[in-house]
């Protein structure tokens, strides 16, 4: 009987299932998309009931699709959108709230108020991390603070937090898990990301209770099975599990420290191996932990630029520039670039390495010949320069100058952006064919527990075919945009207070 690897990935907006098989090709996926809540300006929320039907929706699809069966499944890998917040009843089962997702910035006043030197100091050295609504501490905060006795209740041990990866796992086990794995527990601002512990200080700083925090294990770990009842009578190990920029990381095979990959989703992601050391960045990028065995714990560093295919989305959708997203492709490419204009798509403030929630965005040099086309490919770029910007300050971190970038996510399917890219950062930039490397990351993290693939050697000797993209802009031009880009980043900057 041929053997295959289960892998779902959680993600924002989408969830996704993969079968892979020991060559890591996708011998079949299925995806669904879910209802976004917004239930005030700048709050983003998910109803995590949805979220688990979209799971076992999709995981019904693609063993439909692939023709097996779920006695094949040898393995599930789990990765997740990060930081977003569910809290439950133990008993009942049932969410207290909706889960808060980390672009919400509804705790914002929560950080605000626990803001000091010392306390920014003491998380940043602890947990690696910028003190930020991003990151799921204050979330938790803010369910307990709403709700009428739940800080009671969360002491007494009847509620437990997740992220998705915790909800997701306890579901599939009936509720006999409450676990998570170290680059999930690594985005709380809770985790001591030296010593793998919750912290202790912390906890007491934004009063959870240790009781509700879910147990911490390698991501590549046997966690426990699936409830049989769920699959059709077969229990079916979890092996894997890792945030989901994490596993894109571990899906492009980069394993080795220096290596670093950017992934282009609805925001982008850029992620650095640093290896076994976990090194603080002296420019205010993230430190985190990249992945784990029960050997070993590989860390990385990390910047975003949290609004990028969701740019290129407002200008189809929001602004009715164009009515299917292929179309962008097209308009960047007859745009004119006589007039070169900055698009800012800072719609919910700048992440790294500025930190500034309030900041919004702008279009800054436009001329009467400005259209849609500019508007497009002026969009392309600054998904780009900022991008380059984090790189740039990954390499100030760690004295390492980078030689290739690895680009994946669905933004990275566009040409333009990719040379862009390429050229923006005078780099060799490699797209690799398979552009959801996030499911598969979290497939071989699943795989590699139980001895589908024996080491991170056979497994990078699966390498499938990477398109290349050279550099090729002149020095001077390059400059003189670089030099427009951060004039306009300022402008906003100082406009924005
Ligand atoms: O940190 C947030 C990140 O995990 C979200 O990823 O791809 O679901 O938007 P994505």
């Amino acid at each position: 009987m041929v053997e295959y690897i289960l892998s779902i990935d959680q993600g924002t907006t989408t969830t996704r299932a993969f079968i892979i098989d020991n060559k890591g090709n996708y011998i079949g996926t299925a995806s669904q998309k879910f209802q976004q809540i917004v239930p005030e300006n700048g709050w983003v929320e998910h109803d995590p009931e949805t979220i688990w039907k979209s799971v076992c929706n999709v995981i019904g699809k693609v063993i439909k699709k692939s023709g097996i069966t779920y006695s094949q499944i040898k393995a599930l890998g789990i990765t997740n959108q990060r930081e977003t917040t569910v809290v439950w009843n133990k008993i009942t089962g049932e969410p207290l709230y909706n889960a808060i997702v980390w672009s919400s910035n509804q705790s914002l006043e929560i950080i605000n108020k626990l803001k000091s030197d010392k306390n920014e100091a003491y998380i940043h050295q602890n947990t690696g991390l910028i003190m930020s609504a991003y990151f799921s501490a204050s979330k938790i905060r803010w369910i307990l603070d709403h709700h009428e006795g739940a800080q009671k209740d969360a002491e007494k041990g009847n509620l437990l937090f997740g992220t998705i990866d915790s909800w997701l796992i306890w579901k599939l086990t009936n509720g006999k898990l409450h676990v998570t794995d170290h680059t999930n527990a690594s985005r709380t601002m809770l985790f001591n990301i030296h010593s793998l512990k919750w912290d202790e200080t912390l906890l007491q700083l934004f009063d959870i209770p240790k009781v509700m925090l879910p147990n911490v294990y390698p991501s590549a770990y046997y966690y426990g099975e699936t409830e049989p009842e769920r699959f059709g009578g077969i229990a079916i190990p979890i092996t894997g599990v890792a945030g989901n920029q994490q596993a894109s990381l571990f899906g492009q095979l980069a394993f080795q420290s220096g290596q670093v990959k950017s992934t282009y989703g609805q925001g982008t992601f850029i992620v650095m191996n640093t290896g076994t050391e976990a090194k603080l960045s002296d420019n205010r990028l993230l430190t985190t932990i990249a992945y784990s065995t029960e050997e070993e714990v590989s860390y990385a560093l990390e910047g975003s630029a949290l609004i990028s295919g969701r740019a290129i989305e407002w200008l189809k959708d929001g602004l009715e520039l164009f009515e299917d997203i292929e179309e962008s492709e097209t308009l960047a490419l007859e745009a004119d670039e006589k007039s070169p204009i900055y698009v800012l798509p800072t719609f919910s403030g700048i992440a790294t390495p500025y930190w500034e929630p309030d900041i919004r965005g702008a279009i800054l040099g436009i001329d009467e010949n400005t259209g849609k086309r500019e508007l497009v490919y002026a969009t392309f770029e600054s998904i780009a320069y900022q991008v380059r910007d984090i790189i740039a300050l990954m390499e100030l971190d760690t004295g390492i100058e980078l030689d290739i970038l690895r680009v994946d996510g669905g933004a990275a399917q566009s040409n333009f952006l990719i040379q862009f890219q390429a050229d923006i950062l005078d780099k060799t930039v490699t797209r690799v064919e398979r552009l959801e490397t996030t499911g598969l990351g979290a497939a071989y993290l699943a795989g590699l527990t139980v001895g589908y693939w024996k080491d991170l050697d056979e497994l990078t000797a699966l390498v499938s075919e990477s398109e290349v993209f050279k550099p090729n802009m002149l020095k001077s031009k390059r400059l003189r945009k670089l030099k427009g880009w951060h004039n306009a980043l300022e402008t906003i900057r100082y406009y924005s207070g």
